[in-house]
Order: C-alpha cells, then structure tokens, then sequence
C-alpha cells in the first residue's frame, strides 16, 4: 500500500476551503492554486537529496547542504497548470514536461494527447502536479508514463481526491507516495469529486 499523506496544515485548509467556495473567481482560484502547490511541495519534498556545501558570509565560512537531485514536474494539462508555477518557484533544480490528457466524458478514460518526453530519463525524481484526482485513470496513466521513461522516484501531488481515485492508484502504483490536501466524499455518476470544487480546469480559465 503506497504511503497517502493528507495535509493538516492549518494554511492549507483554510486555502482548500476558499478554493472550493463557488464564490471565489477565476483570479483568486489560480492564486490560491499556487499557494496551495507550494504548502504540498513542502510537505512532499522532505526526502530530497542534499550533499555538504561550504559557503563564505562575511563572516567566516558556513558548512551548509546543497540539494543536488533535479527534479522533474510533471504538470498534467489542463489542470495541473495552475499548480506548477508555485512549486517551480520552491526548488532550485527543475525540469517541466508537460503531459496532455483529457478524460473521455463518456468512458471516463484517460485520453493522451500530448508528451514530448525524451527518450531516457534526465531527472532522479518526478512531482506530478494535478488538482483533481477522481477516477484516478489519469494519475495511474501519467504513473505508467513515466514508469516506462524510466524515472528511479515519482511522487503525485493533488489537491482534492476521491476515495476511489485513491483507492486505484495505490493500488496500480504502491510505490507512488499520493500527497494530497483532502480526500472527499465520493464520486459522483458523471465522475465528479462530491463536494469536490467542481472542473478545475475550468475555474482557473474561466472556460
Ligand atoms: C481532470 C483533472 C484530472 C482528471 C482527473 O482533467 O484535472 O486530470 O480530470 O480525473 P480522473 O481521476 O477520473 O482521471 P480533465 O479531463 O477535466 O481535463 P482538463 O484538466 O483539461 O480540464
């Protein structure tokens, strides 16, 4: 069983709460999107790697840590878009690599439409970054992809999740940490997180 890490951070709760609220606009969404990734990343990235790294204050010479493993984002479009500035923002090393789905609204199945990844892996670790996981097809899918490209650690950071979404993705992939700032209700019969915030894609572009 992969490791689920709900979020107890007060300032994460509070965020998630606005964020859901019908009332809050398209600006105010993709801002508190952004300062939500960054409290998850936080949490999900105490594991990195750090070599000793010696630096000179004007005082003397301080024995520090450099964080030495380039970490791939892996932002799932649309949604995951409104998650990746924040955290780029937090790690030093990083690489982007954009992966496109869109859900059947029929199937409910994943749909790939766009990857650009390269043939070999040139990243230790990936973050994917999406909001909504709710069947969980997406998440197990883009796991799959990047399990193919040959990435040693991968990490699924959300915001809201579904229990059956949680429950098929650590499923598909225990060794895939979830990290996660709540798990709802259920799914509803057109595949909605209940209450969920509805389609974050579209909150945070106003389509
Ligand atoms: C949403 C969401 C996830 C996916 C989750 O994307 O951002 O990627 O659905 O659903 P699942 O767990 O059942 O696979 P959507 O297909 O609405 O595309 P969008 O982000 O482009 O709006």
């Amino acid at each position: 069983m992969a490791a689920v890490f709900v979020s107890s951070h007060p300032l994460v709760q509070h965020k998630l709460t606005v964020l859901r609220d019908v009332a809050t606009d398209h600006r105010s969404f993709r801002e508190l999107m952004r300062e939500l990734a960054m409290l998850l990343c936080y949490e999900a990235t105490l594991d990195v790697k750090l070599e000793p790294y010696s630096v000179q204050t004007p005082m003397g010479t301080a024995k520090g840590m450099k964080a030495v493993e380039t970490i791939g984002l892996v932002p799932v479009l649309r949604a995951g878009l409104g998650m990746l500035e924040g955290v780029m923002q937090l790690l030093p090393n990083v690489q982007v690599w954009h992966i496109g789905l869109y859900r059947d609204e029929h199937t409910l199945r994943p749909v790939e439409y766009y990857n650009k990844l390269p043939t070999e892996p040139t990243v230790q670790m990936c973050l994917i970054l999406d909001p909504m996981l709710a069947t969980g097809g997406s998440a197990v899918a883009t796991v799959d992809i990047l399990k193919r490209w040959g990435v040693p650690r991968i990490k699924y950071l959300g915001l809201i999740a579904a229990p059956e979404g949680v429950e098929r993705l650590t499923t598909a992939h225990p060794d895939v940490p979830v990290h996660i700032a709540a798990i709802d209700d259920h799914l509803n019969e057109v595949g909605f997180i209940v209450p969920g915030l509805g389609d974050a894609g579209d909150r945070q572009f106003g389509t």
